[in-house]
């Protein structure tokens, strides 16, 4: 089938005063006697079209006016400008073909709960919401892609199936590989660290799985993630590499983005102020500061503004129950709920926030020098930084074997993670790599594993190491900071969650 005679959404602008047809679903209708708006999407765009009694045979009128939300049509009708429509043009209908009719599809304008949504994920994926999440996950892909293409990395793709541990044995999937135990790559790092040797520059970018027993917004159990590594770089020059990154993919996604994003109420201007340089802190400073008074008191003043939040929302729902008992159209009757809703969903984010507030509090005070950062330490941190945060230098027992220990104190490596603002936390983990045969023999053993199946690993410090380094970006949790979404969940459109995978 040829779709030559089918004009796109996103190309009415090309197109005004001609006639075109529309190949698309029905997103949402309303009639009013001799009149029926019906919006149509396409998967580029939404677009009104108007059907007007005595303008399309009577027979096609009343199908039209009886086809339910998502049923697929062609429409065909005149290109007219109109700014205050969706999408900024209008069709005036004068044929039309329903392909498939629907009815009752489930997902209603009216809001569902998440578990609901994720059950009708295969459903969802049509709503604007998840459209424009998918649309920015979109141009971050491509623009990871173009910055290592466009700056002499080579793209290496590592195994999925592999014997070896990177990040932990305890966040392993182990699979049976004809009979042989086997398990998914956590990394691509310790085999791009071989490839690295050979093209200098090079990068990963795949599926990556994690068996984390965690339920929080920022794990999934398989995740993408962009790796690169280089041969002679040292630490400085990785948070040099990674700051770059970050600020091209931010730029890039406000240039193709902006719409997806002001629909999305992601915080653009926030985005805006993602320049260079970044702010550096080392583990030490940042337990320094988690410790402090100013800590304390900054999330003391957190607190008073989370319970200002919740008097306000709460006054605003109280409104909306009063309205709702008014006499109204079905579609305000609609609209109301679904505001309802989604402010009972914020009050119980805000009580969730609040309620931890203290606790989080409680556990940045208590804070002890050799532990890793915790999710509500990064938090704090992250939310004290308006443009992302490196912190540095870690102990070395809270951080992978392969991390090159600091020569100047050896109880921390050189490794840093990056922290998105606004209290979104890790997004980047990287780290100079242990580059002496000696002292990384030692770090496999002191973390009991066995360095038979690391031969191959230690090999490449027999035969011309040089130091070198690298980092892995998480596109889902990425994804998430720029949108706003808390959840990643939302951020991949198959999500794989420890307590299930819906579809
Ligand atoms: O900090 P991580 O574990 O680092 C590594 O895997 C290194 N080998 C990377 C390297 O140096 N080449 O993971 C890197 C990033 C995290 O910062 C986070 O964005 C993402 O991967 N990530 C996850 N995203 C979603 N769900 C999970 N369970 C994730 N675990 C890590
Ligand atoms: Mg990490």
């Amino acid at each position: 089938m040829t779709n030559n005679a089918v004009t796109c959404i996103s190309e009415l602008k090309n197109n005004v005063g001609k006639e075109v047809t529309l190949a698309g679903w029905l997103y949402n209708s309303r009639a009013s006697g001799k009149i029926q708006f019906l919006i149509i999407r396409d998967g580029t765009g939404l677009c009104q079209c108007i059907v007007e009694k005595g303008s399309v045979p009577d027979e096609l009128f009343s199908e039209l006016k009886h086809i339910g939300q998502e049923s697929s049509l062609k429409v065909t009708g005149k290109v007219r400008a109109d700014e205050r429509s969706v999408g900024g043009y209008e069709l005036n209908i004068i044929n039309a073909e329903v392909i498939c009719p629907a009815t009752d599809y489930p997902i209603t304008p009216k809001s569902h709960g998440i578990d609901f949504l994720l059950k009708h994920r295969h459903l969802h994926l049509r709503s604007s919401r998840q459209w424009c999440i998918g649309k920015i996950r979109h141009t971050l892909i491509d623009a990871i892609r173009r910055f290592f293409n466009d700056n002499g990395f080579t793209l290496i793709d590592t195994p999925i199936f592999t014997a070896m541990a990177a990040e932990g044995e305890q966040t392993l999937f182990e699979v049976d590989y004809f009979g042989e135990p086997m398990r998914l790559t956590q990394t691509g790092q310790l085999h791009l660290e071989a490839a690295a040797m050979s093209y200098g520059k090079v990068y990963c970018f795949g599926p990556t799985f994690r068996a984390e027993k965690s339920k929080t917004r920022r794990h999934l159990t398989e995740f993408w993630m962009v790796e690169p590594e280089v041969a002679y770089i040292d630490l400085p020059g990785l948070l040099e590499l990674a700051e770059n990154f970050i600020c091209f993919i931010v730029q890039a996604v406000l240039e193709s983005n902006r719409e997806q994003l002001e629909y999305l109420e992601a915080d653009i201007a926030a985005l805006e102020k993602v320049k260079l340089p970044f702010p550096r802190l080392t583990y030490t400073e940042s337990a320094g500061i988690l410790t402090s008074n100013r800590t304390q008191e900054f999330l003391a003043n957190q607190l008073v503004e989370l319970q200002n939040e919740r008097n306000r929302l709460q006054a605003q729902l109280e409104e909306l129950e009063i309205k709702q008992e008014g006499q109204l159209k079905q579609w305000q009757k609609d609209k109301i709920a679904a505001d309802v809703i989604d402010i009972k969903a914020e009050l119980a984010e805000l009580d969730t926030k609040i309620e931890n507030n203290p606790k989080h509090a409680k556990l940045a005070a208590e804070f002890e020098w050799g532990k890793d950062l915790g999710g509500s330490d990064e938090t704090i941190i992250s939310q004290m930084h308006e443009k992302p945060v490196f912190v540095t230098h870690y102990p070395k027992e809270a951080k992978a074997f392969y991390m090159r220990t600091d020569r100047s104190n050896d109880k921390v490596v050189e490794n840093f993670d990056m922290l998105a603002p606004a209290g979104f936390g890790e997004i980047i983990g990287g780290s100079a790599r242990e580059d002496d045969y000696e002292l990384l023999l030692e770090k496999i053993k002191a973390y009991q594993l066995k360095p038979d199946d690391y031969q191959w690993y230690l090999d490449l410090r027999k035969f011309g190491s040089v130091p070198h380094g690298g980092f892995g970006l998480g596109v889902e949790r990425t994804v998430a900071w720029l949108t706003g979404e808390r959840h990643i969940r939302q951020c991949i459109a198959f999500p794989r969650l420890m307590d299930k995978v819906y579809i």
